[in-house]
């Protein structure tokens, strides 16, 4: 039934979406048979202990045998590129995929009914030029994933620019300088997650922000966080605050020096990061110890609603 009130779409398009009224749109047949919800879902989440929270583990993420089924509220991380950076095996385009989607369906096992999975890739090469993020959306659909939509970020103003544009003002063969990356946003099962008593802590300028698909911030410097392809923290932060609650157990599967972990504890949920580097796992642990030490000092200056925090963080540690 039609909603009495409120806008549909029409013909011209609506200048301002008010209870907007969605039921023709998803009528029509360019949605039949794509609702792939999960019907009789069961939100029951497993607890993660505490001794395996606030951890970055050394390790293969393809097998992440720490973590229970459905235990995690939200994924974020950047793959490797698997284009010769310091980790990077080189992989044929087959092996690559394969190692991603066995990572990937590994996450699928731990989220939370409703769990959210933002995945940031950026393209490769121009001759031809791979859209990775094309085949990962893909594979991302194949494991079973709901795909919720995709932030294009923008990192213009970093430093840097490539001028690697082909055939200088002449139509011969001028090719694009990327300054773009992707976040690809899915969920298991469901788009929406069962808040029960858990806590909010996006403000409103942050939500009208962090809702539209395009996002600008520059680049994050390798040579300051001694890792070759860090993303910034601002990547993470943005994606906890819009897609997660205070309290929640956020998973980075390719961790690297450690951003998605750092914000997450800045941001006071809990983290848990994996990377097969020994080195990295190293700069990741020994950031978030130095970002908490400050953090720390900052709160006797400060007191207020993160001295809570404190004291939760203090009570895991024992
Ligand atoms: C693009 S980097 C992630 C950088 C991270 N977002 C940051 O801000 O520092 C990818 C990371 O994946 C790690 N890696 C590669 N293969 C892996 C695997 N099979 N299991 C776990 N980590 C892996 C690499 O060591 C590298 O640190």
């Amino acid at each position: 039934m039609l909603k009495k009130t409120g806008t549909q779409m029409s013909s011209f398009g609506v200048s301002k979406r008010v209870n907007h009224d969605s039921t023709p749109f998803y009528s029509r047949a360019l949605y039949h048979n794509t609702d792939f919800r999960d019907k009789d879902i069961d939100y029951t989440e497993s607890s993660v202990s505490e001794d395996i929270v606030d951890k970055i583990f050394c390790q293969d993420s393809r097998d992440m045998y720490q973590l229970s089924d459905n235990s995690v509220h939200l994924m974020i991380t950047s793959p490797p590129y698997n284009v010769g950076k310091d980790y990077d095996e080189n992989l044929s385009m087959k092996e690559y995929l394969k190692l991603l989607k066995d990572v990937f369906t590994e996450i699928y096992r731990v989220l939370v009914p409703g769990g959210r999975a933002c995945v940031n890739i950026a393209n490769l090469g121009r001759k031809p030029y791979i859209p990775l993020h094309s085949f990962i959306i893909s594979d991302m659909l194949e494991i079973g994933y709901l795909m919720r939509g995709e932030i294009i970020w923008d990192k213009s103003a970093s430093a840097g620019t490539s001028t690697a544009w082909g055939s200088w003002q002449s139509a011969s063969n001028p090719t694009l300088r990327d300054v773009h990356e992707y976040i690809l946003i899915f969920s298991k099962g469901d788009y929406k997650r069962d808040k029960k008593n858990k806590k909010d802590t996006i403000t409103k300028d942050e939500f009208m922000k962090y809702t539209k698909s395009v996002w600008q911030f520059p680049a994050e410097s390798a040579k300051k966080v001694k890792h070759p392809a860090p993303f910034p923290t601002e990547l993470p932060s943005r994606l906890i605050k819009l897609y997660s609650f205070q309290g929640d157990v956020i998973l980075d599967p390719f961790c690297g020096s450690g951003s998605t972990c750092l914000s997450a504890s800045k941001l006071e949920r809990h983290y848990i990061g994996y990377d097969n580097n020994k080195e990295y796992c190293k700069i990741a642990q020994e950031r978030i110890k130095r970002e908490f030490a400050q953090f720390e000092f900052l709160l006797h200056e400060k007191p207020s609603s993160q001295y809570k925090y404190e004291k939760k963080r203090t009570k895991n540690k024992k």
